[in-house]
This record gives C-alpha cells, structure tokens and sequence, in this order.
C-alpha cells in the first residue's frame, strides 16, 4: 500500500509572521539606494584590497587593462577579469591570501571531488562578517534569540557546521553541535535536547526521518519548528516531502566556501520565494556561462560573486558554475533574491545532447504515489550511445504492480518532461545507500 501523505502542517503563526523592525539589522533595513551607495564604497575598497595584495590579481587586471581605479559605477566591474576555482586551485594552499598568515584566523577546504582541494582563509574580522550573515539568515529563517539550533553540517574543513554554529551563536541562539553521522544518537537528543531548529543538508535530514522512524518516533511530533537546509540543490518537491513528514517549515540557505560559507543568501520563512543575497557583504551577478557576458535582472545563467568587505581572501567576480537567476527583494526589499538553485553547470548531465539536472528527476520521483524520495542516478555507455538508468527506492509497503507503474510513471515523465529516455529500475525500501551531508546522486561510470 502507499503511504498516505499527511496534510500540510498549518504554519506556526509566530514564525510565519513578519519579523518586528527590532529584529532587522541596519543593513536590513536600508532602502535600496543607500544599499548600492554601500555596496559601490566597498567594491572599490575590495578592487583596492586584492590589486594590492594578491599577485593573482594584479596580473589578472594588468592582463585586462583595468586598474582599481576605474570603477566609479556598479556597473563598471563587468570590465574586470572572473575568477574561477583554477585560479584558487593553481595558488594552494595560501597563494590568494590577501593578509599576512598571522592575520588569518581560520582556514577552511573544499573537498574537490577531483585534485586539490580549494584553500579559504578568514581573518577575524572576516570570522565576525560571517557569523553576522548567518545570524541573519537564522533571523529571517524565525530563529530568536533563546532558541535551541541542532547542528548536522558536517564540522571541519567543510564550512558549513562552524559557519552554521557560530552564526547560530551569534543570533543568541543556543547550540547543538551535533556534526553528521551517528544518526541514531541525533535523534535520541533531538528528542532529548528539544532543539527549534535544524540546520542540516536536506538529503540528510531525509536520513534523520527515516531514523525517527525506525525507532517507531512520529517526526511530526519532535520540537523542530523550522529547518536550514542548504550545501547542496534540492527542490519545491523536497520541501513538500521535509514540511509534511516533519511538520516544520523548510527554508534555503546557499553559500559557498570561496565566497564565505553558509549564508550568502537566504531564504526568508515568511515568503518562502527564493534567496535574498545579502548584498551588503556579497554582490552577485549572473552572466551567460557561454558568451562570459553580464545578463539582466531576470535572466537565467551562472551567479557571479564579488565580495565587499572579505579581508584575507577578497573574490573578484567568483564563478560559481551555480545556475539561477536575480529577481529583486521581498521580504527584505532591498536585496536581490535567487531562484532556489536547481543544479550546477557540473551537475548538468549531457544525454544525447539533452541537458539533464538531477532536481529534475527529483521533481518527478517526488511525485510518483508510492516512492521513497530517494534515487541515484547511473551514466553508463552502451556501444557508442550513453545511457541513463534512475534507481528509485520504494516505500515501504508498496505493492509490486505499483512498483511497475511507479517505474512506467517515472520513465515517461523524464521522456515527456525532460526529453530523454531512461532506464528505470525500483529498488525495495533502504537500499540506496544514505547521506551522511552533501549526496552525490549521479554515479559516472562512462569512462571507467
Ligand atoms: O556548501 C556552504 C554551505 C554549507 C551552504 C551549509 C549552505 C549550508 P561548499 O562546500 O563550498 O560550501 O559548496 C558550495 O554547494 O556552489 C552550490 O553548488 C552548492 N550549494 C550550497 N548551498 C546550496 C543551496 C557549502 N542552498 C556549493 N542550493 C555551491 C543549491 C547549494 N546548492
């Protein structure tokens, strides 16, 4: 039998509600003119910063024929060079690194699926820009000051369990430090502790529900009133499946280790319509990844960040290989938002010349009566033609003619949605192997 889905839970009217002025900082509450006014004295502090600091920069700017000197407008750093993670891969460990060592506080690592991983540093003042963002994004998130965070980033290199607690800290909040992994003991002190908040990848959180599960706990009867989840794309689908199962409400967070970590953008609990950027100390641009031109507002393409106030590893127009597009603010009117990110320019499989994103085979599995939200992604090659098979997990108690129509469902909706066709094959309930924090759903096996 399927699973009924339960009903969407009414939102908890305190923190669907719009947070009082108080809780705004003054960054927040600028309009946007004063915003652009902030963002313009900065980059030209930044342009300054990095020209003078970072040899990588200076012949970048040299090469181009641009000089910190000429930006007067916002629109004037279009003229200036991109920076990608071949440039931070070719100066590891510490070669882009602005300040001297014993200015450096921390570094942090991206792992780099393939060479060497991309080095960051912060200096203290950095450390202290970064909790100040994350306490905002657990603000707009409907964190308050008192609340208990339960965090399951991964602590370490990764930036996302030390990003996520000491922003939690910052916002008065109380924190658990709970990292990833060891699931069983999470939930004994999720059910213990009685945290308000999560933070965690929303693939893992998916790990914790099967948990509660397991140990016979109805999730929707824990104390967690609102999940963070980010480091990895996941869509309008996931959120259904988090907020129904769990009872809470599911918001983004995006960032990334060369630009800061968890929390450049964050998505706000009372409107739920993507990403403000905080464009105080982040500013974004999005440019077509093939023509390396800037789009406009509204148009979709590749995010580009400069950053505005980083010391120890200031990013010029950063090419993030992330895919969205800028519409402008909402909840907090005078930062640009993102689209809910579906997918990465690596991410983007090419089958027989159709683009294919893993988030949109999530949005299909999602919606298949009978389907755990769980699934992986296998490229193989078959003669000289590439062929895609979709491993779907089932959920418990689904019945085999259901399993066959499930299989049939899902193939034509990539057919008929995506354009391609594919294998599909379901797997019985708690096959696929689980996440422990950021999933890697494609399995690559063409050139092996
Ligand atoms: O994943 C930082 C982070 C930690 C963000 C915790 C949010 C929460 P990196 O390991 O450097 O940093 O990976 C950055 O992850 O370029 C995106 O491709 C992806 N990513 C991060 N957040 C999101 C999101 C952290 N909300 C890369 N939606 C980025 C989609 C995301 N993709």
């Amino acid at each position: 039998m399927s699973q009924a889905l339960p009903t969407a839970p009414a939102p908890a009217p305190r923190l669907g509600a719009p947070l009082p002025d108080g809780l705004r900082d003054d960054a927040e509450r600028m309009d946007r003119e004063a915003l652009r006014e902030l963002q313009l004295a900065r980059l030209k502090q930044t342009l300054h910063h990095a020209y003078e600091n970072v040899e990588l920069y200076r012949r970048k700017f040299d090469q181009a024929g641009v000089a910190p000197g000429d930006c007067r407008t916002l629109e004037d750093l279009a003229r200036f060079p991109y920076t990608t993670k071949a440039d931070l891969r070719d100066s590891y460990p510490f070669g882009m690194f602005a300040v001297p060592m014993e200015q450096v506080r921390r570094v942090h690592a991206s792992s780099g699926t393939t060479g060497r991983p991309t080095v960051v540093g912060y200096t203290e003042g950095d450390l202290s820009v970064w909790a100040d963002v994350v306490a905002r994004s657990i603000r707009a998130a409907g964190g308050r000051p008192g609340h208990k965070v339960h965090v399951s980033y991964g602590y370490g290199l990764f930036t996302g369990g030390l990003g996520a607690h000491y922003g939690a800290e910052r916002a008065g909040c109380t924190v658990i430090p709970a990292s990833g992994g060891m699931t069983a003991r999470q939930v004994q002190i999720i059910q213990d502790f009685r945290p308000e908040i999560i933070m965690v990848t929303p693939s893992y959180m998916l790990t914790l529900l099967d948990e509660f599960e397991r140990q016979g706990i109805d999730p929707r009867t824990t104390s967690l009133k609102v999940g963070i989840f980010g480091a990895e794309p996941w869509t309008e689908a996931m959120r259904r499946e988090i907020e129904d199962r769990l009872g809470i409400h599911a918001v983004d967070i995006y960032g990334l280790s060369e630009v800061m970590g968890p929390g450049v953008a964050q998505e706000c609990v009372e409107t739920k319509d993507g990403l403000h950027v905080w464009e105080d100390h982040f500013l974004p641009e999005i440019v077509d990844p093939l023509a390396d031109t800037v789009l406009a507002d509204g148009e979709s393409g590749e995010l580009v960040f400069t950053s505005l106030t980083k010391e120890a590893l200031p990013v010029i127009r950063y090419r993030t290989r992330d895919l969205t597009r800028l519409l402008p603010g909402t909840a907090r009117p005078a930062f640009r938002r993102i689209e809910k990110i579906t997918g990465r320019s690596d991410d983007m499989i090419i089958l027989r010349g159709v683009n294919v994103f893993p988030s949109q085979i999530e949005e299909i599995v999602l919606a298949t009566q009978g389907m755990a939200p769980h699934f992986q992604v296998q490229l193989t090659r078959r003669g000289r033609m590439d062929h895609m098979a979709v491993r779907v997990e089932a959920r418990p108690g689904a019945l085999p003619e259901q399993r066959e129509e499930a299989a049939r469902a899902i193939a034509r909706g990539v057919k008929d949605g995506v354009g391609v066709s594919v294998e599909v094959e379901i797997v019985g309930p708690e096959t696929l192997e689980r996440s422990l924090g950021k999933i890697q759903r494609i399995r690559d096996l063409r050139r092996s």
